[in-house]
């Protein structure tokens, strides 16, 4: 088999076989197949998609590039949450210390930023020292010891997406049902938790702009796990504007503790308590999703899902004074409120323009193995709807020299749209599938 070949032949449309996509994904992690010859291949199936039966088998070849943790067989029933990506989503931080903290144990392995969208890898690794490349050992290990892990992939689990999705990245290659829905699940079924939630995202500031496209790719993502035995539910969950009020690495992990103190952004925790209602239920704590709904929102308010908090960070190498003195966190130089130069009535914030300046104050990667700053980003002091004057705050911005926000400055003013005409904020949650 030739590569060249099989990239020609995406390219102009034919289907992949099951034995020509293993040759290439796992040829590439070998390092035998180059970065260009897989951004090509990447890019075809951009343009032309996959069907059924080579989505099945890129999964597949994804997950057996590593080991398939199979946590039934180590008598361990865990729960995962993943999301498509999304702008100031620190949903996973929130939602996992919690559910951990009632008794439900998380088992889940997470990504990195991923075009304008932010990565929970990423995020954790503001606590200085904080180790997301565990072995398959010691992911069974924090485990069974915390009831909370969560990893990257690894040498050991799901190597192919680790080195795949850090080329998307850099090749703009994100944008496609199968590449993610196999990315996504990947991550799943290598990891084992047998309860999962899809949190699929829509609107301007997500991949899947269009609300039937997300369901699209949520039945997609549905159907795969199904076909592996798990339990999948998902929620079609707005992306227009930022979930919360931070974004960017470190904002929005201060952004998670302040909410695990019980006093989140309502969006962030109603959207947590939502998906952790069902996870637990399903996975028997709690009798119904009410019930658990309750304890969940209990542990945001008495401090035991911020102690989980910090026993992930020091379980993985942090130190968990971080989690209780975020002031520790890395925090930029440069801060300044950036204010509306007119009047008008907030009717959008342009998730995706957000998403793009705080990667070019330095919190996303341009190519890949770029390093990030986990200091920089924004802090939205506006929500949509807001009656807004000249001088008003829109946001505080964090960078690393004035210069810097002065170059990203009137890109942030246009994130915001003002218009004359009263607007309903957009609904948070769009769909609710498989519940
Ligand atoms: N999250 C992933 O894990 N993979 C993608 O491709 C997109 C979001």
């Amino acid at each position: 088999m030739r590569t060249v070949d099989l990239i020609a032949k995406k390219r102009d449309g034919q289907a992949l076989g099951e034995e020509e996509i293993r040759f290439l994904v796992l040829g590439y992690t070998r390092g035998d197949i180059p970065d260009s010859q897989m951004a090509a291949l990447l890019m075809a199936i951009v343009w032309r998609g996959m069907d059924e039966a080579e989505l099945l088998a890129l999964t597949d070849a994804l997950v057996s590039s590593g080991s398939r943790l199979d946590l039934g067989e180590l008598g361990l029933v865990a729960v995962d949450k993943h999301s498509t990506g999304g702008v100031g989503d620190k949903t996973t931080l929130v939602l996992l210390a919690a559910l951990a903290a009632i008794g439900v144990p998380v088992a889940k392995m997470s990504g990195r930023g991923l075009g304008f969208t932010g990565g929970t890898l990423d995020k954790l690794e503001s606590f200085a020292g904080f180790r997301v490349d565990l072995s398959k050992e010691e992911f069974i290990a924090n485990l069974r010891r915390r009831g909370i892990v969560i990893a990257a992939q690894t040498a050991d689990l799901a190597p192919a997406d680790g080195k795949i999705y850090a080329l998307r990245d850099a090749t703009a290659t994100v944008d496609s049902i199968p590449l993610i829905a196999s990315s996504v699940m990947s991550k799943k079924l290598a990891a084992g938790a047998q309860i999962i939630m899809l949190d699929v995202k829509t609107g301007r500031g997500a991949f899947m702009r269009d609300r039937a496209q997300a369901e699209a790719l949520a039945n997609t993502m549905m159907r795969i796990g199904q076909r592996a035995s798990r339990r999948m539910m998902a929620v079609i969950s707005d992306m227009s504007q930022p979930l919360g009020a931070a974004v960017g690495n470190a904002l929005e992990v201060k952004e998670a503790i302040q909410t695990l103190h019980g006093e989140g952004p309502a969006d962030l925790v109603e959207l947590c308590l939502v998906l952790g209602s069902h996870l637990a239920a399903a996975a028997g704590v709690g009798k119904d999703p009410a019930a658990a709904r309750w304890q969940l929102a209990a542990s945001l308010k008495n401090g035991t899902a911020l102690s989980k908090l910090a026993e992930l960070v020091a379980g993985q190498g942090g130190d968990e004074r971080d989690v209780y003195d975020p002031s520790r966190l890395p925090s930029a130089p440069a801060v300044r409120i950036v204010a509306a130069d007119r009047e008008g009535i907030l009717t959008g914030i342009d998730a995706k323009a957000i998403g793009v300046v705080a990667g070019r104050l330095g919190g996303g990667r341009s190519k890949k193995g770029d390093a990030i700053d986990h200091s920089v980003g924004l802090v939205i002091k506006a929500r949509v709807g807001d009656q807004i004057s000249p001088g008003s705050p829109l946001l505080e911005v964090h960078a690393r020299s004035s210069e810097d926000i002065q170059a990203v400055e009137s890109q942030m003013r246009a994130a915001f749209e003002l218009g004359h005409d009263r607007v309903q904020a957009p609904p948070l949650l769009h769909k609710i599938l498989g519940m």
